[in-house]
């Protein structure tokens, strides 16, 4: 299949750009409107008796994974544990009776996240899987396939198969919420609403591209970049710290923005760029108060937020991207927009191989 760059510079700028248009996609074959319900593709086991999930994966899969961790405990109470596959393969993991094996990929081949799912298989556990490609070994594997509608993704660095990875596994813990009797038809009526603003949200993010493009020159002398975040956007600080050092080869790290103090302080200056991401909510204040550590000592932060965090802490940051003002669960999905924008445009700065970095496969098919 030949895709086509089309008006892009770069098939990465492409993908990022494509991102309302394929999670709406996705969510709509995980979305009933009409009916304001979630659901998901037939499957011959019951939800309901699911005693513990295991999420497993690499990358940016693993990370969209992690978002899930907290989704599933937060809305379904269901225990979830969390590993990258080629941890997963060798721990020796304790796999009950009950327990279903979540794997998450875009591509479906990768060879330690297939080689975790056989392994989970060998200790009786349900398989489902969340892939992009329908026909890859993973998809051919699972009980319980969930596809995400991404279409190909040719860039290295992965972009939209990521936030309809989101889309899809917000969809799953609705559902994993209501067949464990979490969820009452009000709450499962407004996740759905919410879910299905995603896509308006992260256009609305896309309409920051400019802004942030600014920021790019700010950040492309750095040698190291910080990212902080709590709760379910720490996984999005992992991402952003990832994004940014693969296209970028800058060095990033992400940082539950609470265990800061433990460490990574001591390399604050104003040489360290601090991306701190932290939309208004129940932990806003705390992520800012850890913000604050930062910029007392000299650290340089750029603060992603919506109009009403910005306005209550924006004022002595090095930059801000104005965010729209969004629901908790759809947050990780808007919020992954200026992340991946962000490290875009660096490394366009850098004028490194954006869809190409060094060293890095699409696809590892080998261990
Ligand atoms: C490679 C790619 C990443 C991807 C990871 C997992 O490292 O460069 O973008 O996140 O593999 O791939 P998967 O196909 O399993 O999601």
């Amino acid at each position: 299949q030949l895709v086509e760059k089309g008006n892009h510079r770069h098939f990465m700028q492409k993908e990022i750009y494509e991102q309302p248009v394929v999670v709406a996609q996705t969510l709509r074959s995980y979305l009933r409107r009409l009916e304001n319900k979630v659901a998901l593709p037939d499957m011959d086991f019951d939800l309901a008796g699911v005693k513990r999930v295991t999420i497993v994966a690499c990358g940016t899969s693993f990370y969209a994974g992690m978002v899930a961790k907290y989704w599933f405990e937060q809305f379904a109470r269901v225990p979830v544990d969390l590993d990258v596959a080629s941890e997963f393969r060798y721990r020796q993991p304790v796999l009950e009776p009950g327990g279903l094996a979540l794997f998450v990929s875009q591509s479906g081949e990768t060879a330690d996240t297939l080689a975790a799912l056989r392994h989970a298989r060998a200790e009786g556990q349900t398989i489902a899987v969340v892939v992009n490609v329908p026909t890859s070994s993973m998809a051919r594997e699972a009980d319980l396939l969930l596809p995400t509608h991404a279409g190909p993704e040719i860039g290295v660095a992965s972009t939209k198969a990521f936030t309809c990875q989101l889309a899809v596994l917000a969809a799953f813990a609705a559902n994993l919420a209501r067949a464990k009797g979490r969820m009452d038809a009000d709450e499962e009526k407004e996740i759905v609403a919410q879910l299905a603003e995603a896509p308006a949200a992260m256009n609305a993010a896309l309409a920051r591209d400019e802004a942030i493009e600014a920021i790019a020159p700010l950040i492309a002398p750095a040698r190291d970049v910080l990212y902080l975040g709590r709760g379910p956007d720490y996984p999005m600080a992992l991402e952003g710290a990832l994004k940014l050092k693969e296209i970028s080869y800058i060095h990033a790290e992400g940082y539950a923005a609470g265990e800061m103090k433990h460490g990574p302080i001591a390399l604050i200056d104003d040489a360290v760029p601090v991306i701190v991401i932290a939309p208004s909510g129940p932990l806003f204040d705390k992520t800012v108060s850890n913000m604050q550590e930062v910029q007392a000592r000299g650290g340089k932060v750029v603060l992603i937020s919506d109009a009403e965090g910005i306005a209550a802490a924006g004022d002595k940051c090095l930059a801000t991207i104005e965010m729209p003002c969004v629901h908790p669960l759809i947050a990780p999905l808007a919020y992954a927009v200026p992340v991946q924008l962000l490290a875009y445009h660096v490394a366009v700065a850098k004028g490194t191989d954006v869809d190409q970095p060094r060293n890095l496969a699409k696809s590892v098919t080998v261990e």
